[in-house]
């Protein structure tokens, strides 16, 4: 459901982001990505949801290239940026709104799905709010409120759970997975090896915009025996290897 080809970032005249990165996100998965800070994750999400411009390399989105047929791509994807304040003006339900209509999401389904997330998330009471006013993680569940009103088949999360209290992570954890075990795939970001460990069918590593592992967890720990995944984390992601 995501492809990503020979994927390359290239910052300034040389400045390598992303350096020919591949790989496939099938139906049914959740893939963590995980790395170090500055390693090229942000980088290679926003090319994967066609708001950063590869320099090379091409990303197929539920068969749809982001770059020659980028509106049917985009309408597959539910992006949640590293950042969520935005819109700060805009009550939750406006911005929600707001995002609706882009999407022409029909007034019963966003009124459902956004009553739904809003209870899982417990933020009933704050739908009407100005968003200036909402804490930093109540903010983090507007927007991930906001992306997936379209119901959106292809995740594709920046650090989601960044900010979020233990019952918003679980909620989050629990869609990530109701959502792949539905037939679509969930991509996100992490720093919580602990969470890629409990939540993910296979993670991508990478260091200086460069995979240096894909595949299982299982496998992983398999092939550095006697070794906590933080170890080995720590091992093969330290910038001086
Ligand atoms: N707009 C930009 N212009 C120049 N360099 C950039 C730009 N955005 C990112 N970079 C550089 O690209 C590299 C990768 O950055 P990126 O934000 O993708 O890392 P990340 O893996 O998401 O890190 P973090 O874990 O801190 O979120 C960094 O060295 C960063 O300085
Ligand atoms: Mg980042």
């Amino acid at each position: 459901m995501i492809k990503a080809e020979g994927l390359t970032k290239v910052y300034g005249l040389d400045f390598v982001s992303v350096d020919d990165l591949s790989f496939h996100i099938k139906k049914g998965e959740i893939v963590g990505f995980v790395g170090q800070n500055g390693a090229g994750k942000t980088t290679t999400i926003k090319m994967l949801a066609g708001i950063l411009k590869p320099t090379k390399g091409k990303v197929i989105i539920n068969g749809f290239d982001i770059d020659s047929s980028s509106l049917d791509a985009k309408r597959s994807v539910g992006y949640i940026s590293d950042n969520p304040d935005i819109f700060l003006r805009l009550t939750g339900a406006e911005y929600v709104n707001f995002i609706a209509d882009i999407y022409g999401v029909s007034e019963t389904d966003r009124k459902l799905r956004m009553e739904d997330m809003a209870s899982r998330f417990g933020m009933e009471d704050s739908l009407n709010k100005q968003m200036v006013s909402y804490s930093h993680g109540m903010r983090q569940k507007m927007m991930v409120i906001a992306a997936l009103v379209h119901n959106p088949p292809v995740w594709i999360l920046d650090e989601p759970m960044t900010g979020l209290d233990p019952n918003a992570a679980y909620e989050l954890k629990k869609m990530m997975r109701e959502h792949a075990d539905a037939g679509n795939c969930v991509f996100f970001s992490t720093h919580v090896l602990e969470v890629a460990e409990k939540l993910c069918d296979e993670i991508i590593i990478i260091k200086k915009g460069r995979d240096i592992y894909q595949g299982t967890l299982d496998k992983l720990v398999e092939e550095h025996k006697n070794k906590s995944l933080e170890d080995i984390f720590i091992e093969m992601t330290h910038t001086n290897n």
